[in-house]
């Protein structure tokens, strides 16, 4: 163990915390997290916690929902500018305007959105989940909202459902192309190739395997084959690797990096647990207005 993962186990006994971090963060920030996971895992585990501080090592979204989760808990955000940029990428105007047009649409809330948005949503879902929710909802109408990459992947395979699309997208996901993908199939012809629901459908239609970070993670290490072409955020080849240290895994065309989540460090932990700041506050009544579709995806998800 060397200096500051010694430092950062200390202050973990001395506050009574736990650290939390997404599969896209830096490799030694996942090296030193009690609960490593996607962002379903990540909300489910947040209700199971025992602890009075959590320290969440990914996106503002995230902290938020471990907050909204857990209102009594302190929740650190190790760099509050971490920020999700897709998060934003819809309006309480918009969808006051859809619930208008439609009577019994459902607004289903991608967990990559701010507590504002989920305060006026049905449901959230994740990537792991939402094709599981979407198609247990009675309503006819479902305005999926911010994604519109994992609403049209849902849509495609629901076609019993009226789907109103948001424009919202994910630059680390939405700027992969096909033909960076076939470029890649071609140098590896006998890879697997394991793509995010965040991707276009030209990307998805390429793919062996579509699903969350856990899901990619879970299906490379079940499958025989040796080779895989991973099309996420680069961060998921730390996981990948530690648990298959004999299969090959390579990326398709540039490296796709999410900023956001790589503003996370050793030392911005430790400055964390040190100071308590910085901590997630939201106002009281907004939580509990954005809990509700969060305890509906835990519940429909099980
Ligand atoms: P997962 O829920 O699959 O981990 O994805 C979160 C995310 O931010 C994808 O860009
Ligand atoms: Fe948001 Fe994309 Fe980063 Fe995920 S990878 S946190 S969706 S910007």
């Amino acid at each position: 163990m060397n200096e500051k993962q010694a430092k950062i186990e200390q202050l973990k006994k001395e506050k009574n915390a736990v650290i939390m971090a997404h599969y896209y963060v830096a490799d030694e920030v996942q090296d030193i997290a009690d609960y490593i996971g996607d962002s379903y895992y990540l909300s489910d585990v947040a209700t199971k916690i025992d602890a009075d501080v959590i320290v969440l090592c990914g996106v503002s979204f995230m902290g938020e929902s471990a907050k909204i989760l857990n209102p009594d808990k302190t929740v650190l955000l190790p760099d509050d500018s971490a920020d999700c940029p897709m998060a934003h990428m819809a309006t309480v105007e918009r969808i006051e305007e859809v619930r208008r047009e439609y009577e019994d649409v459902a607004v289903v809330c991608y967990v990559n959105s701010t507590a504002e948005l989920k305060t006026c949503s049905d449901v959230c879902v994740t990537s792991a989940n939402a094709l599981k929710i979407v198609q247990a909802l009675p309503n006819k109408n479902i305005f999926f909202i911010p994604d519109q990459n994992l609403a049209h992947y849902i849509a495609d395979k629901l076609p019993e459902k009226n789907f109103i699309f948001n424009d919202g997208y994910c630059h680390v996901h939405h700027t992969l192309t096909a033909e960076q993908i076939q470029a890649a199939k071609t140098a590896r012809p006998t890879a697997k190739v394991l793509v995010h629901p965040e991707c276009k459908p030209e990307v998805t239609a390429l793919a062996d395997y579509i699903g969350s970070t856990s899901g990619i993670i879970a299906y490379a290490k079940q499958s025989t084959a040796s080779e895989f072409i991973v099309v996420t955020e680069m961060g998921v080849m730390h996981e990948l690797q530690k648990q298959n240290p004999d299969k090959k895994f390579y990326t398709a065309g540039n490296m796709q990096i999410c900023p956001n989540m790589k503003k996370i460090t050793l030392d911005k932990i430790i400055t964390a647990l040190e100071t308590n700041a910085p901590a997630v506050n939201l106002n009281e009544e907004f939580m509990k207005k954005a809990l509700a579709p969060m305890e509906r995806m835990l519940v429909l998800s099980k």
